[in-house]
């Protein structure tokens, strides 16, 4: 009896030392922002993302891992495929994904996962051989000619119950060889999910759902009933929104599986539409702005949604992103010179919790800044992450975006492209790239500001007073640790009228303001 009774307790403590050590690394959410904590410490995740094929040879990645290192980056993304994972039915291979462990860990890097499971990229390429030759018991979708694809039905019965059980031994190994680690802090569920090149699945089984009531679950959430025509009105748009709601519950009950094993934060991409394209012609019902609330109702087991960005507009969709207590985390970003500046819009002024560019290793991006920009962030990851600042803002400039005007305190401080310098405008270079930066007040008349390629004025809010600077030091911080460098005068702050930097400078300078009478007494 007392051996069965303590079989017990160790059983208990077997399970819930699993739950606890998950639970260590999680999501702390406070309004649309949202701190990723691993062991209770914030982490803010300063990335980059594998290239698609590059992870799935070790001997290829080999000369690339100190490399990411020495941009300053603190987490890789990358892809665990299904294929290689699962590659006969119900046998799994995870020496690919030991190796990943081994290497970052050896390299001190963090890794978020990506499944690249039913689908990616709207297609179902990564699937197994096993899977892909038997279509009938993994249904297929059809264009609009009635021509098989290459993409997996949402409503495959086998199809999900194989996906939730691949990725369930997936993050199951994932606790037992990391859970102490935590080497993997996050997880994304699928690819850039999305259908094509209808808005949603056109299919005996599907028409029948579509005409028919739309789910309870839904219904409850919209406090609202009838079909999906009835509550959502007649047209393509409507039709994307059935195909959302049943892509996320796939992604949900996959999610859900792979939670059951191991907790692990989890999010979902979304490829973004170009303008006025209609759903079918990009993935139609993906986890976009526009159906937010249709997959935050259909997947409460995923935690974030996030925007891959290749070209758009990062401010207007990083707006539509941080809404109904969804956290800004970018997986992906056409990797180029302006997300060294990107980086501090994301983090200073939407509290973005991870940045991330594409195809981090590639050769050919070898030369860009990058690294810069996350060797600032890098150290000023305490101040951020801690968040004992009074007020923190970030912003970007480019040719169409020259300046901005930020309240803080009782400070009012017009921020602007470097070009705007008269000097700099004679400049050979003067090209308006984007630049960018950002400012953290952490007193009265304190402020860190931080970045590259531009100039912040500070005067007082106070229409009877006028704001000089006490100092500029360049700092540099180690471990929270911060060590002055110059005193930043003369020229460098334009005999006290300024602080800048200049657009192939990056650098952290501490700010002291006083303030005097306007008028002279
Ligand atoms: C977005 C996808 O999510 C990535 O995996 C990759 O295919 C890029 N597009 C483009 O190369």
């Amino acid at each position: 009896m007392i051996l069965r009774k303590a079989a017990v307790v160790v059983a208990l403590v077997l399970l819930t030392g699993g739950i606890v050590r998950a639970q260590a690394i999680r999501l702390e959410r406070e309004g649309n922002t949202a701190r990723l904590l691993v062991d209770q410490r914030p982490f803010l995740v300063l990335g980059g993302e594998l290239g698609n094929s590059s992870a799935s040879s070790m001997e290829y990645m080999r000369p690339y891992w100190e490399h990411l290192r020495q941009m300053h980056l603190n987490t890789v993304i990358a892809p665990v495929y299904w294929e290689l994972l699962e590659p006969e039915d119900n046998r799994f291979d995870f020496a690919l994904v030991d190796s990943l462990i081994g290497e970052a860990r050896r390299h001190d890097l963090k890794l978020v996962l990506l499944w690249f499971g039913t689908w990616k990229n709207s297609m179902s390429c990564y699937t197994p051989a096993w899977m892909k030759t038997n279509p009938r018991r993994f249904p297929r979708t059809a264009d609009s000619s009635g021509r098989s694809q290459e993409i997996f039905s949402a409503f495959g019965k086998e199809t999900l119950e194989a996906d939730k059980k691949a990725f369930a031994m997936l993050m199951r190994h994932i606790r037992e060889v990391d859970g102490s680690n935590k080497t993997v802090i996050m997880i994304q569920v699928e690819n850039e999910i999305g259908m094509l090149s209808t808005a949603r699945e056109i299919s005996s089984w599907a028409d029948a759902l579509y005409k028919g009531k739309i789910p309870e679950a839904l219904a409850a959430h919209l406090k609202k009933n009838g079909t999906w025509e009835e509550v959502f009105g007649k047209g393509i748009k409507t039709e994307e929104i059935f195909q959302a709601w049943y892509y996320a519950r796939y992604a949900n009950e996959v999610a859900a599986a792979g939670k059951k094993e191991y907790p692990l934060p989890m999010y979902v991409n979304a490829a973004l539409p170009r303008p006025g394209a209609l759903p079918g012609r990009y993935p139609s019902a993906g986890p976009l702005p526009h159906l937010m609330d249709i997959w935050q109702a259909a997947a409460p087991a995923i935690d974030v949604l996030s925007p891959d960005f290749y070209n758009p507009d990062t401010r207007y969709w990083c707006d539509l992103y941080v809404r109904n207590q969804n956290p800004l985390f970018i997986p992906e970003m056409r990797f180029d010179r302006s997300v060294a500046a990107k980086v501090f819009l994301v983090v200073g002024h939407y509290k973005g919790f991870g940045f991330s560019p594409f195809s981090i290793e590639s050769p050919s991006h070898a030369s860009l800044p990058l690294s810069r920009s996350y060797d600032v962030l890098r150290q000023l990851t305490p101040l951020i992450t801690d968040r004992k600042w009074l007020a923190m803002d970030g912003f970007l400039f480019d040719h169409a975006r020259r300046s901005d005007t930020i309240r803080m305190g009782g400070y009012t401080i017009v921020v602007a492209h470097y070009n705007v310098l008269p000097w700099a405008a004679e400049r050979m270079d003067s090209v308006w790239g984007s630049t960018g930066g950002m400012i953290i007040q952490t007193g009265a008349d304190e402020f860190y500001v931080a970045g590259t390629g531009f100039v912040a004025t500070f005067s007082s809010a106070d229409p009877g007073k006028v704001s000089n600077i006490v100092s500029v030091d360049e700092v540099t911080i180690t471990d929270g640790r911060e060590v002055k460098g110059r005193r930043m005068n003369g020229d460098q702050d334009h005999q006290g009228r300024h602080i800048r930097f200049a657009t192939d400078e990056w650098g952290i300078q501490k700010v002291r303001l006083y303030n005097s009478p306007r008028a002279i007494e």
